[in-house]
């Protein structure tokens, strides 16, 4: 079931963001790497801001995944207008459409907001998130470092 965050699910979010951060092969970051400043922009007062729009994935009454938008200084920003977004799937649960689902409830929320375009930005190496994003119609509109900036205008599809 892809529905919208509730409120006191705002803790989840730092297990997520923490599952969406990519780790190449072998290696794991400490859980406290949240705390960066540069990761804490994703989840600090989450839902006191317009684009500040999350969905869930519950299955069996667990929360297996989650995407979620604001407006931020991340890694994804390209203006004070465009939301950018995250998105993890528990292990378990990938291959299964989930992330999918949870872009497209997310896109199609953003556009009733009006807003006119969504970004992010995704390691290069992650072709399984790169190719997920193309699929669901982002285009790369930068690229810096080891990372590619992807946008996909809303209310195309
Ligand atoms: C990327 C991620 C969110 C995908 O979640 P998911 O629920 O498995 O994705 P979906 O089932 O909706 O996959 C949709 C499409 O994406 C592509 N894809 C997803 N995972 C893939 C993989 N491991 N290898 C190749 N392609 C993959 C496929 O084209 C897939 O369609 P298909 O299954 O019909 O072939 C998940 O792997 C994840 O949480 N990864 C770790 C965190 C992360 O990388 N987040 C993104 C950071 S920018």
């Amino acid at each position: 079931m892809i529905r919208k965050m509730k409120s006191i699910e705002r803790g989840e979010l730092e297990k997520f963001l923490y599952e969406a951060i990519y780790i190449p092969e072998g290696t794991s970051p400490p859980r406290t790497i949240i705390n960066r400043p540069e990761l804490k922009v994703y989840v600090e007062d989450f839902g006191t801001r317009a684009a500040d729009v999350c969905f869930v994935a519950e299955v069996g009454g667990e929360i297996v995944g989650a995407c979620w938008s604001r407006i931020m200084n991340d890694y994804g920003h390209i203006d004070d207008e465009t939301p950018s977004l995250a998105l993890s799937v528990l292990k378990n649960f990938r291959r299964r459409g989930i992330a999918s689902d949870l872009m497209k409830k997310l896109c199609t929320r953003l556009a009733e907001k009006n807003f006119k375009r969504v970004s992010l930005a995704v390691q290069k190496e992650n072709s399984a998130a790169v190719r997920l994003y193309r699929k669901l119609g982002f285009e790369i509109v930068d690229e810096r470092g080891t990372e590619l900036l992807m946008m996909k205008r809303l209310g195309d599809d």
